[in-house]
């Protein structure tokens, strides 16, 4: 049981939370009564009461609602492929591009972006290691080859940097991806790929209205994808699209998966297609239908969530959050708040902070996500036009080394960032013993 002291504590170091800026007002966190407060509580690693203790469903995704379940029972009422037209259609008009594709995932998305960019086999395409198999493997089956770039560690983006030294004469792409909706910087990617000769090409997969410069991510590239799986910011339980700046390119990619939608020069094949069946379910057309109007005010929603959060728990030594500067970026959150800890600052490591955190009852890891580079198929050149060099990516393994991943609550929770944050503080004030 809490005692009244300390629940009297917890009072003061909320109002404390909520009325102090980001800065603190220049105090340092451990001088402050908040820290005081949280250091006389006792941790739930050493049996004390669990600080969160709500958040059932917090991070219920997707939210699927009256006008979805219509939408699927108007279809399944009558069938038809229709939805499909419709949500090309309304995809164009949103995020007013001129080409577009549904496919029936992200990865029939990529592969067929990869099958429309006709390079010779041999040619090489700059990618993250730290991304999920989709944007790479599909490369294989037209004999290309990815380049392993490495990310920044605290936007899990693209370095461009590192891009530079890694250009070889095979080089003919570049492919970043808005790793968990934030936009890398794609002006400056562009400007280099364009003195470079090199085809911009993006994976939007999560990052479904992000914006750098007003301008949407996916429309940056030559061609760009989507996923809309159910856990995307856009959920159609499976599908993808693919958006074309070209026609040429739409036609091609269209070919690849649509044997009954060919265009232009590409006419003749209706009816044998060009190779395979990548069609997007109507069921999951009519699902996105429903949830494209509302993609906007969801993604604001969601990024004043993540404010909430995290304005408050920046405050603490050595936490940081997965975001760079720039005013003109407009992110979107997808999954986790991705948070980091800087070890040395923080003056606890993060196996122990993980430790106590989730004794609090934090939804929280010592995250590491799998790096491509390192998968068995990158090694075997029995796969490859020629074998992809294994390199050393520190940026990405420092990812993988202070990632402190926090859910992404996707509906309001005041009770719930007042809880998470007293947990924070409980452990940081206890944070030179438990190291
Ligand atoms: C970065 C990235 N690219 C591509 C994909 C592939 O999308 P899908 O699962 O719809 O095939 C995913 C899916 O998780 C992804 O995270």
């Amino acid at each position: 049981m809490q005692n009244r002291s300390s629940k009297q504590n917890n009072t003061t170091r909320r109002s404390f939370l909520k009325t102090s800026g980001v800065a603190a007002a220049g105090l340092s966190w451990m001088s402050t009564s908040a820290a005081k407060a949280a250091k006389t509580e006792t941790l739930a690693l050493n049996g004390g009461k669990k600080a969160v203790t709500s958040g059932r469903g917090a991070s219920k995704w997707p939210l699927y609602g009256k006008d979805e379940i219509e939408a699927v029972t108007k279809l399944v009422t009558s069938p038809s492929y229709a939805p499909l037209a419709g949500l090309e259609s309304d995809w164009r008009k949103h995020f007013g591009v001129d080409y577009c594709k549904s496919h029936c995932n992200g990865t029939g998305a990529l592969t067929s972006m990869f099958f429309a960019l006709n390079l010779p086999p041999g040619s090489e395409i700059m990618v993250p290691s730290y991304t999920f198999f989709a944007t790479i493997t599909p490369m294989r089956l037209f004999g290309l080859v990815p380049v392993f770039v490495d990310i920044n560690p605290q936007t899990l983006n693209f370095d461009l940097e590192d891009a530079k030294k890694r250009l070889t004469k095979n080089t003919k792409a570049v492919l970043p991806v808005h790793w968990i909706g934030l936009p890398c910087e794609m002006d400056k990617i562009c400007d280099w790929a364009e003195e470079k000769g090199l085809i911009v090409l993006e994976d939007s997969c999560h990052a479904h209205g992000a914006k750098l410069k007003d301008r949407y991510m996916g429309s940056w590239g030559r061609m760009g994808v989507f996923s809309f799986q159910q856990s995307k910011p856009l959920p159609g339980i499976e599908g993808g699209m693919g958006v074309y700046k070209e026609k040429d390119d739409y036609d091609c990619a269209t070919a690849f998966g649509h044997y009954s939608k060919c265009e232009g020069k590409y006419k003749k094949y209706n009816g044998s297609g060009l190779a395979t069946k990548l069609r997007m379910h109507p069921l999951a057309a009519a699902l996105l239908r429903s949830q494209l109007p509302k993609l906007e005010a969801r993604n604001e929603a969601g990024a004043r969530q993540v404010r909430k959060l995290n304005d408050r728990l920046l405050q603490l030594p050595g936490l940081l959050e997965q975001t760079y500067n720039r005013p003109d970026m407009k992110r979107l959150h997808y999954s986790w708040n991705m948070l980091f800890i800087d070890e040395k600052k923080a003056g606890i490591n993060r196996e122990t902070a993980v430790k106590a955190l989730q004794a609090e009852g934090v939804s929280t890891s010592n995250f590491s996500y799998r790096l491509q580079h390192k998968c068995p198929i990158y090694s075997e050149a029995r796969w490859w036009h020629h074998k992809p060099v294994i390199p050393e990516l520190p940026g990405s393994e420092k990812a993988n080394q202070w990632a402190l991943p926090l859910p992404y609550f996707t509906s309001d929770q005041p009770e719930l960032c007042d809880e998470y944050v007293n947990a924070f503080e409980k452990v940081w004030a206890h944070r030179d013993k438990l190291s």
